[in-house]
């Protein structure tokens, strides 16, 4: 491939789409070409899988149809818009990938990280992200910001106790165990600005760790 591929991962309330949004803009500024998207949706077909799945009126929603969906979205939305973007050597900023599934499905819900792992190499088959960037907030400060943004709508999965918010952390934790080379840690409880700054530091490494390579 030729171009690179980033996912920003974390918890609610962890800042990652405003911060996203402003590194793809110093991206654009140095000449690069950009794509920014997110998981579920980015496309017509994950869009509309996307409502499905986060409609607060869902609630019998069975938790291994919440993994098969959430895979499904990510295979369309992988091989139409993120796999054509890298081939055209662009640099993908994707808010949340299979470390989402991971976290929330395979540790939260409970349903094995194994077994969601399989069911999503299925769907990504070896297309993993270059770099993962990981927001670190605590769960409960995430979960704080998100409920006073009175703009936010509130989904299916935000209506999740903070107690399932608790272990999607802790699913992300034994992410980073397991793939830390990929994932980098940055500390989201500080000011946006710092945070943008962090981050900057991280994409502008692997942009020249890439071209170099
Ligand atoms: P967002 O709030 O970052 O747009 O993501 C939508 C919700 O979907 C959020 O609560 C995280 C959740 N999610 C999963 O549970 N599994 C996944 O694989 C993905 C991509 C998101």
């Amino acid at each position: 491939m030729k171009g690179l591929f980033i996912s920003f991962e974390g918890p609610e309330g962890a800042g990652k789409t405003t911060v996203l949004y402003q590194i793809a803009e110093r991206l654009k500024a140095k000449g690069h070409a950009v794509t920014v998207t997110r998981e579920p949706g980015g496309i017509p077909i994950a869009e509309k899988i996307r409502e499905v799945i986060l409609d607060a009126d869902h609630q019998e929603m069975d938790g291994k149809t919440e993994a098969l969906l959430y895979a499904a979205a990510r295979r369309q939305h992988l091989v139409e818009k993120v796999l054509p973007a890298l081939e055209g050597g662009e640099i993908v900023l994707c808010d949340r990938f299979l470390d989402s599934s991971l976290a929330y499905q395979g540790f939260a819900r409970g349903l094995g990280m194994d077994e969601v792992l399989a069911i999503n190499l299925f769907a990504i088959e070896d297309h993993m992200p270059d770099c993962t960037i990981f927001f670190d907030v605590p769960p409960e400060v995430g979960l704080e910001r998100i409920w006073k943004d009175q703009e936010r709508e509130r989904n299916r999965l935000d209506l999740e106790k903070l107690e399932f918010h608790q272990k999607v952390y802790e699913g992300y934790q034994e992410v980073i165990r397991q793939d830390g080379d990929r994932v980098r840690t940055v500390n989201a409880n500080q000011p946006q600005a710092q945070v943008v700054e962090n981050v900057w530091e991280i994409v502008s490494s692997e942009v020249i760790l890439h071209k170099d390579s």
